[in-house]
């Protein structure tokens, strides 16, 4: 898969630019990234605080040509390729289903994904936040944040940066139509694939348990205490530690 790099100084949201450019025909493989966004957009509906350099802002536009029912593995692949960029400059990332990118089990990237009807069918963009430095992390999550300066002890040139994600991102996605080969290569990468003690929540529910690998769509298979075994499609997952810090 080729990308073309699209690069703004200022943005509101390089998702809600990527999505925006989806609907008007770009192609797959463009990317939008930005050194500023002013209303980075994570998860749930939460706010992905986006300060000058502070981090890598980036969205890729797909076209892909999978089932719907397999397009969590686009979410998988990203969390592959973004484990793999970071390994490249010396990390020693870790995975946190479904894709938080944690480095010494403290968060350096986010991803979220979101889709879109176009004219030539469904979108998908897939956004990538990777925080550069720690200076100015809001107070809620400087305790479980990290960055990659923090983390390497020295910062990484940018624009480098960009075009070894982009390169990852580009080659993995162009692997979503092998859903064993993005199962277990993500397995490979992540310690909260088998074995891990977890607390997930569920909406308002609470449940905790022993992950036992993933599903074929992504999902992630979890022992709960009572012995039942669930399939969990989405929830946020927090690692239980044997011996409370
Ligand atoms: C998360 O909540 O963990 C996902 C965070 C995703 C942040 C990135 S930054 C680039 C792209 N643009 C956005 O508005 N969000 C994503």
């Amino acid at each position: 898969m080729d990308f073309t790099l699209l690069a703004f100084d200022t943005i509101d949201s390089t998702n809600t630019e990527a999505l925006k450019q989806a609907r008007t025909g770009a192609a797959e493989g463009v990317c939008i990234v930005a050194r500023q966004q002013t209303a980075g957009r994570g998860r749930h509906g939460r706010t992905w605080v986006s300060e000058k350099d502070a981090g890598l802002y980036f969205s890729m536009i797909l076209r892909p040509k999978i089932e719907t029912r397999r397009l969590p593995l686009i979410t998988l692949a990203a969390g592959i390729a973004v484990h793999d960029t970071l390994a490249e400059i010396g990390l020693g990332p870790d995975i946190k289903w479904v894709n938080d990118v944690l480095v010494a089990e403290k968060k350096v990237c986010g991803i979220l994904a979101e889709t879109t009807d176009t004219a030539e069918g469904i979108a998908v963009v897939v956004g990538v936040g990777i925080n550069l430095r720690s200076s100015n992390f809001p107070a809620d999550i400087a305790e479980t944040a990290t960055s990659v300066e923090e983390s390497l002890g020295r910062a990484i040139p940018f624009d480098g940066l960009v075009q070894d994600l982009s390169r990852h991102l580009a080659e993995w996605f162009g692997r979503v139509d092998e859903p064993e080969t993005i199962i277990d290569e993500w397995s490979r990468r992540s310690t909260y694939a088998k074995g891990k003690r977890v607390r997930i929540q569920l909406g308002a529910e609470t449940i905790t348990g022993t992950t036992e690998g993933l599903e074929a769509n992504g999902a992630l298979r979890l022992v709960k205490d009572d012995g039942a075994v669930i399939s969990v499609q989405a929830g946020d997952v927090e690692r239980l530690r044997a011996h409370p810090d």
